[in-house]
């Protein structure tokens, strides 16, 4: 019973996944996270490289290390990834001091799992209000958390309805 009811929850799963197109929004000056989780959890995937526009690298983690090596001059110091996550399939990457131009699509490439990631970003003037919020208190969560979060409970929703 519960076996043939797995494959339609991972087929539900895999929707949820994609139909939320996978758009991040960040404001100049802030940064954003764009996730980065392989969805075959049954390999050990500990390699994951991110692209901009298919070419630019933006970050590698080889064989659970993060690079910044061969990094793209543009992204020096902005880039932040999360080595006590990979373990847990997490390769989102942060990246920061947003400008106008980072935005377009940001894939990640996992070779382990033969899988491809891709997130669109989009950066955006930061609205006057959010702007005097968080002089006022000091900071505000971002859109692209919110559409994280948002993601993160859609999916939780999915896992529910699943189990
Ligand atoms: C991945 O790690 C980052 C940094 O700790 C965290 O903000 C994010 O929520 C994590 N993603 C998931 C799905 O746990
Ligand atoms: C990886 O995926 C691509 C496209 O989906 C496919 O053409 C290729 O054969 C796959 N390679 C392996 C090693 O599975």
């Amino acid at each position: 019973m519960v076996k043939s009811v797995l494959p339609v929850c991972f087929f539900i799963l895999l929707l949820n996944g994609a139909s939320v197109q996978d758009t991040v929004q960040g404001f100049i000056g802030d940064s954003a996270l764009l996730p980065c989780h392989p969805e075959n959890g049954q390999l050990k995937v500990i390699t994951a490289h991110w692209r901009y526009d298919d070419h630019k690298n933006v970050y590698d983690i080889l064989d659970g290390q993060g690079k910044t090596k061969e990094q793209d001059a543009e992204y020096n110091g902005r880039t932040e990834t999360f080595p006590a996550e990979y373990s847990k399939g997490n390769f989102s990457l942060r990246l920061g001091n947003l400008r106008k131009s980072d935005e377009g699509s940001y894939c990640c490439f996992m070779p382990e799992s033969n899988e491809s990631k891709c997130i669109n970003l989009q950066v955006t003037e930061k609205p006057r209000e959010i702007q005097e919020k968080q002089n006022s208190n000091g900071g505000v969560e971002t859109t692209a958390g919110r559409i994280v979060s948002l993601l993160i409970s859609l999916f939780s929703a999915a896992v529910l309805l699943c189990v």
